[in-house]
């Protein structure tokens, strides 16, 4: 931790959950929690809780979960520190300047650097395209048909003509060579000495979802070569985890999000008013941006180019769209290009319509998929009958392929029964495609003994978190040393102190892990689901078998380590004695 635990917790304590949760989602009490509709995923019905007693959150659908640092993270893209910070200042808690390791001290540092520079940068292109010097930027801009108010909004610049402008004005500013190159906006030749990247070019600066300049694109402003230059990744530049108009995007509030290929077709939708709109960096659609784009929306339309290459593209984003389970949809933009000539030609209405009748992505898979085959060929046509019932394989809900095979079936004039025929025979040979595992899904479907040993750990914390007072009881038959996986063990250990010693603060635990997905295994298990067990008996006995079995599971594995590990026989021992008192015992719950 870069602050001082006293300090982290302070801030953590002045932060109600609730309180800053609400800032953001909106929920509602619901007996002891709050629920709501989960950011992180997306949902119809809200499995997304936040315990005001537990100072945590827990979704029950995507299993995010944390405490009210990892939330700030995970919501607003933060780093810790960056969270920290947001949080202080609401809380009114001063935040020292703090000893950070050097490690952290110099990549942190690094960082805001970066950003820094980059923020300076845009400032300054900015300022060029209104200089006289930037007139050509700023007629090219216009010839776009781009207005003030959207040159303004997307902070657009230009790089004059001029080799090495940016780069003395940086380095007046105290910018070393060093940051200048490593932030992708000079490099230094032989012959030329330090100069810049960007020369004569109109300039695109690319925000994190928090406005943020984290890199740029840069245009020429003709038909020279190459049309867009990128800045490189650098540590605060990630393309495959970021999104052109994103910052704008997400508080658009449609039911929707677009995805295009081009930065001025982001631009030029959003001028239109579809701010929904926005594109990947230069480089092809990620599943790490489909995720950015499934805490907004379950639903994306591809806007791609209508050539070839946009064809492919789109039927790639349409694959990772449907992994991380999203709707895909596709915009028809012909006869035009991109949706920035769509816009200009037939203009909003017109658009509005094409995404009111975008097609289902499948249905354009399988109509690209057609241009392969001869219809007027039984053998070709055969063929192509045969690779739509291996596409209709893809679908696991019986409901789904069902209608879908009814549908095809309609469109392509092919019997219904046969074409059903043809896919059952095809999963008979190769087995319908497994749903895809979600990974950050809290659900697990199968049930090895070893998940039912997990979870039986997991329900035995949740169950002491939610009724501390329990330990006391159990103290005697449990200690950390029983629980088998680490991190368990370690969230245990900080629980069973803190009850011993007082001060018990489930929230504080989830700080000391730094990891964050260390942090939301740790919430996990703070907030396993626990059956609704009506009668007292009934709890009584419930708590007992989780309690027998998590000391059965203990003492299974330390058998099995008795020839290796020296502690183990001890463990053996006092298990074995612990299992036979307990099968004894009667454990009452108030
Ligand atoms: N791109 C790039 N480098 C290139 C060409 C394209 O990084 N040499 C990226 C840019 O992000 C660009 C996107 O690919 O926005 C789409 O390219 P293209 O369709 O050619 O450009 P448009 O965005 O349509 O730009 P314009 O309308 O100005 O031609
Ligand atoms: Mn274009």
């Amino acid at each position: 931790m870069y602050y001082p635990d006293e300090l982290v917790e302070e801030v953590r304590a002045k932060s109600d959950i609730v309180d800053v949760i609400s800032g953001y989602v909106r929920i509602q009490k619901k007996g002891s929690s709050y629920f709501g509709l989960c950011p992180f995923h997306n949902e119809k019905s809200p499995s997304f809780s936040v315990s005001p007693g537990k100072q945590m959150y827990y979704c029950f659908g995507c299993g995010a979960g944390g405490n009210v640092f990892t939330f700030v993270m995970n919501y607003e893209n933060f780093t810790f520190p960056e969270a920290i910070k947001l949080l202080a200042e609401r809380a009114g808690v001063n935040l020292p300047e703090i000893e950070y390791s050097e490690e952290i001290k110099q990549k942190e540092n690094k960082r805001a650097k970066l950003l820094e520079i980059n923020k300076e940068a845009a400032k300054y292109f900015y300022y060029q395209l209104r200089c006289d010097k930037g007139a050509a930027g700023y007629r090219y801009l216009s010839k776009r048909e781009l207005s003030d108010e959207t040159i303004k909004k997307f902070g657009l610049g230009f790089a004059n003509k001029t080799s090495d402008d940016l780069t003395r004005y940086l380095k007046k500013k105290g910018y070393s060579d060093e940051l200048l190159k490593e932030a992708g906006l000079a490099s230094f030749e032989e012959r030329f000495g330090m100069h810049d990247k960007f020369w004569n070019r109109v300039m695109f600066p690319i925000q994190d979802i928090n406005h943020r300049v984290i890199g740029f694109g840069g245009r020429v402003m003709g038909d020279g070569t190459p049309k867009y230059l990128n800045s490189p990744e650098t540590p605060v530049f990630d393309k495959s985890r970021n999104l052109y108009g994103l910052n704008f995007a997400r508080t658009a509030r449609k039911n929707n999000m677009i995805l295009c290929e081009g930065y001025m077709d982001v631009i030029a939708m959003h001028q239109a008013g579809f701010d929904q709109a926005t594109a990947s960096l230069g480089t092809a659609f990620t599943p790490g941006q489909a995720n950015l784009l499934r805490r907004y929306t379950e639903e994306v339309l591809l806007a791609y180019d209508s050539d070839g290459a946009g064809v492919k593209a789109a039927l790639r984003a349409i694959a990772i769209l449907k992994e991380s389970g999203l709707t895909g949809k596709v915009i028809d933009l012909t006869p035009y290009k991109d949706p920035d000539e769509f816009i200009k030609n037939l203009g909003k209405e017109a658009f509005q319509e094409r995404i009111d009748h975008a097609e289902n992505s499948f249905f354009f898979e399988i109509r690209i998929l057609e241009r392969d085959f001869q219809m007027d060929d039984p053998e070709s046509k055969t063929k192509f009958h045969r690779e739509i019932a291996k596409r209709l394989c893809g679908f696991t809900e019986e409901v789904e392929r069902e209608n879908y095979i009814g549908a095809i079936a309609e469109k392509y004039h092919i019997g219904f029964e046969n074409l059903r025929k043809l896919v059952v025979s095809y999963a008979a040979k190769t087995g319908l495609a497994k749903p895809v595992e979600r990974p950050k899904s809290g659900i697990q479907k199968k049930n090895t003994p070893e998940d039912n040993a997990k979870k039986v750990q997991r329900l035995f914390i949740t169950w002491i978190t939610d009724e501390p007072s329990l330990y006391q009881k159990v103290e005697k038959y449990i200690s950390a040393q029983d629980f088998t996986e680490d991190l368990y063990r370690e969230v245990a250990d900080k629980l069973f102190c803190s009850l011993r010693e007082g001060g018990y603060n489930p929230a504080a635990i989830i700080s000391s892990f730094e990891g964050e997905e260390e942090q939301r295994e740790a919430a996990a298990l703070f907030n396993t689901k626990l059956e609704a067990i009506e009668t007292k008996q009934d709890r009584e006995k419930a708590f007992h078998d989780i309690l027998y079995a998590v000391k059965k599971n203990s003492y299974d594995y330390y058998s099995k380590r008795m020839g290796t590990d020296v502690e183990a026989l001890n463990k053996v021992i006092e298990g074995k004695k612990a299992l036979e008192e307990l099968s004894k015992t009667h454990i009452s719950i108030d």
